[in-house]
């Protein structure tokens, strides 16, 4: 208890195991994103959102240490990514990246099972509790029947289902997912979603996606980011700072944000149709001016309550 970093009336604040503090990232002479601080909330459900190109992958590759910053840092448990050992980091971060690359001819439970390297020893390669996450990680991704198969056969979809496995199979109190929902039908993208949602219920682990549906998004996270040329415009809760002014200002389009008639998260849509939009579109990339961020306040984390609402579907696992 008295190591607890929330844990103690003396003890600090409460202090979020991913931060980043004046992050700088960029390609060559490219800033993508400038000065950015960043507190990725534990135990929580963070879903970034912005236009193509603004930075998100960018952004979430940093806080998985495949982007190196050019200034500030990505700090885990307050220390610098860039000074532990990669295998380390692989035990408390797992990242699936918007376009992950397979080894040529791999099949479906070999690269699932990678997913367990970084919690294997020159003494032991591999036991019975790395086969039981990769089983465990295969069912809950519904790839369990494809096992045998090579990836580079597999439909997209099911593809993305198995890199979304391979992650789970880490095992990781955070996770960190680049679109997980591109490729798949909107059957299988809920399902993805309701996973999220159920290990971060279940097991308590921090989750990070980037999702380009932003009513998709609103459904699914604690805490929302959006972000526009490499910054943020506003974050918090998706019902304090969803509003209409905010998806102009961040997408450049006119909307009404209507309670989602199933979860009552706020839920856009074009205010108009079959008009040709002028409004300028989010989305140029570079960093941008730095402005005031829309902060909504943080307070304590949401009860089983909210689930209820989220996880609607019928039919959802679990
Ligand atoms: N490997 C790279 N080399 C050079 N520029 C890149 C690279 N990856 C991304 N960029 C550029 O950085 C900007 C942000 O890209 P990205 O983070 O992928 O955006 P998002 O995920 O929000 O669509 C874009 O202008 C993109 O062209
Ligand atoms: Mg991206």
């Amino acid at each position: 208890m008295g190591t607890s970093p929330e844990a103690g009336p003396a003890g600090p604040a409460t202090a979020n195991r991913l931060t980043a503090h004046q992050l700088t990232l960029a390609y060559e002479d490219r800033t993508v994103v400038d000065g950015l601080d960043l507190e990725i909330p534990d135990g929580e459900v963070t879903v970034i959102v912005g236009p193509n190109a603004c930075g998100k992958s960018t952004l979430l590759r940093a806080l998985g240490r495949l982007l190196r910053p050019r200034g500030g840092a990505v700090l885990l448990d307050g220390t610098d990514l860039a000074r532990i050992p990669t295998k380390k980091i692989a035990r408390s971060v797992g990242l699936l990246p918007q376009t992950p690359v397979a080894p040529e001819a791999i099949t479906v439970a070999d690269l699932v099972s990678r997913g367990r390297q970084p919690h294997q020893h020159w003494w032991q390669q591999w036991s019975a509790e790395d086969e039981r996450a990769v089983t465990d990680a295969m069912e809950r991704t519904d790839v369990t029947a494809l096992a045998d198969r090579p990836v580079d056969e597999l439909s997209g979809g099911q593809r993305q289902r198995v890199w979304i496995a391979m992650a789970l199979a880490q095992e990781t109190d955070l996770l960190l997912l680049d679109e997980p929902t591109t490729y798949l039908d909107i059957s299988h993208q809920v399902d993805v979603l309701d996973l999220v949602r159920q290990l971060n219920h279940e097991r308590g682990r921090t989750v990070v996606a980037v999702l380009h549906d932003l009513n998709q998004a609103a459904r699914y996270a604690d805490h929302l980011i959006a972000m526009k040329t490499g910054r943020i415009v506003a974050r918090g809760r998706p019902e304090d700072i969803v509003t209409a002014e905010l998806v102009h200002e961040v997408f450049g389009l006119e909307s009404a944000v209507v309670p989602d008639p199933v979860t009552g998260t706020p839920s856009s849509s074009r205010a108009r149709l079959g008009e040709p939009r002028r409004a300028e579109r989010g989305g140029a990339c570079g960093a941008g001016p730095k402005r005031g961020v829309a902060e909504a306040g943080h307070g304590p984390k949401r009860g089983a309550g909210r689930s209820g609402a989220l996880l609607s579907r019928a039919g959802a696992r679990g």
